[in-house]
């Protein structure tokens, strides 16, 4: 096959060494986690794909700012050099520090929704969506339809269905509509981009109706780097030029930096109304602490001033998606579907197209994860019905629109060797897909019932 070639652009200081267990003990191991993936002992595992979250290799400039990081309570350096940087690359006037994503979306989508009955998102992650209903609110999502096809191409699978967002707009009433969100790139479709234009015309429409304007920007510069490959208005511009283009006009953003910001925590609030900055800063001191450490250590904070830069280097994203493009590479020669083009963090393996003789109540994507364990010591998770869960009225079992096997792939973390094993385990389980059976639950909790349900295979 044709070798995707983007090289890394470091080289290695530091290695963590990785304990490689028999198959029989992986078989051993899985079954005593009651089949949930969550439930492993990360020591138990080769190759961790659960998240990209939080999980990227810092700098050895992020390592040295850490031994910087200044703790001082108020006004501590490392709160100036995040200011800076913040400011500079998103171009909103008001920046405020907190531990991680979910923390943002606590402390801002309850002042955005204040009395107010809806929100709007190209998609909303899980977190996003339980702070819009924690805020008494309900979320919802209005993806473009290409993105239900999984082995149709189209460039923007990630954008809003602007047509249908005005729609509902005039459905619900403008007035109760709290926020549009736009999530990019947009995760739960698979990792899949967001256009400006499509930024733009979302922008607009909830400005003519009087509503604000949200950006989800946990993936940001991995979104830019696709809009400069393939919208040609930006074939040459910089990262920095396509994420000032992207956060143009929005009135606030929410974001994990564990993220493109390379750290293992941190997250950031946007906002240009200096009112609702006055709301997010006592919030966040009630909440996450005072508004210059917001919930973080200074080294931390000095880790994030630095990953945010690294985040939008263009060689840095080149092979970043590289590796997807690689992977996704290897999957397409074996006949292996995936939500495709594939995303910038993760490939989405289709486990309704691997293993079509599982039906959705038997969770094909777990099953896959599962598998992948045995195979290879891989630790997958799963994005289907069995992450859904149940009807809350019902009890019965939701059927999800897809039966993904998430590969998060870290950031800076695994070799192409790495991605090899992936690709190879992939392939043995398809040669053996008719023998793969699904499972049942034994054991859940009512909600999230994911990361601690126990599972038992059916015979
Ligand atoms: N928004 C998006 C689009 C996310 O993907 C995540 C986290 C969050 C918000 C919440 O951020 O974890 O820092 O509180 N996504 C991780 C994942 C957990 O595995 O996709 P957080």
């Amino acid at each position: 096959m044709k070798r995707i070639y983007f090289p890394e652009p470091f080289r290695i200081k530091s290695i963590e060494p990785l304990k490689m267990l028999t198959r029989e003990e992986r078989e051993q191991k899985i079954a005593a986690a009651g089949y949930n993936v969550f439930s492993l002992a990360s020591q138990d595992v080769y190759i961790d794909l659960l998240t990209d979250s939080g999980t990227g290799a810092m700098s050895s400039d992020q390592w040295a700012g850490v031994m910087l990081g200044d703790e001082s309570y108020a006004g501590a350096d490392c709160y100036y050099h995040v200011q800076e940087n913040a400011k500079e690359i998103f171009g909103l006037p008001y920046v405020q520090l907190v531990h991680q994503g979910r923390a943002a979306e606590k402390v801002l989508l309850p002042v955005l929704l204040q009395g107010k009955k809806y929100a709007i998102a190209n998609m909303h992650f899980d977190t996003t969506r339980a702070h819009v209903e924690l805020a008494g609110a309900r979320a919802i999502d209005c993806t473009v339809p290409e993105a239900l096809d999984t082995t149709k191409y189209y460039d923007f699978k990630g954008n809003m269905d602007v047509e249908r967002l005005e729609e509902y707009i005039h459905e619900l009433g403008a007035e109760n509509i709290g926020v549009v969100i736009m999530t990019i790139t947009n995760n739960s479709a698979g990792g899949q981009p967001v256009s400006v234009e499509n930024i733009r015309k979302t922008r607009d429409v909830a400005h003519k109706y009087g509503i604000k304007f949200m950006i989800d920007a946990a993936r940001y510069a991995e979104n830019s780097y696709f809009v400069k490959q393939r919208e040609p208005e930006f074939k040459n511009s910089t990262i920095q030029e396509i994420v000032r283009a992207t956060f143009e006009g929005a009135d606030c953003f929410t974001m994990s930096a564990k993220k493109d910001a390379i750290v293992n925590m941190g997250g950031l609030i946007g906002c240009r109304d200096k009112a609702v900055f006055e709301l997010v800063k006592q919030r966040c001191i009630s909440f996450e602490g005072f508004i210059t450490y917001g919930g973080m250590s200074g080294r931390d904070i000095e880790a994030l001033a630095r990953g945010l830069k690294e985040g939008i280097d263009e060689n840095y994203l080149r092979y970043r998606i590289g590796q997807m493009e690689y992977l996704a590479a290897r999957l397409d020669e074996a006949g292996i579907a995936y939500q495709s083009p594939v995303g910038g963090h993760a490939v989405f393996v289709d486990a309704k197209k691997l293993l079509p003789h599982i039906p959705y109540y038997q969770f094909p994507a777990q099953a896959l994860a599962i598998e992948l364990y045995k195979e290879a010591g891989i630790r997958a998770c799963d994005i289907g019905s069995y992450m859904l869960g149940n009807d809350p009225d019902t009890g019965k079992q939701l059927e999800a629109d897809f039966e993904f096997t998430r590969l998060a792939i870290p950031r800076r973390v695994y070799t192409q060797s790495h991605l090899d094993v992936i690709a190879d385990a992939l392939i043995n389980i398809k040669e053996r897909a008719q023998e793969i059976k699904g499972y049942k639950i034994v054991e859940e909790p009512p909600i999230l019932r994911h990361f601690t349900a126990k599972l038992a295979p059916l015979e």
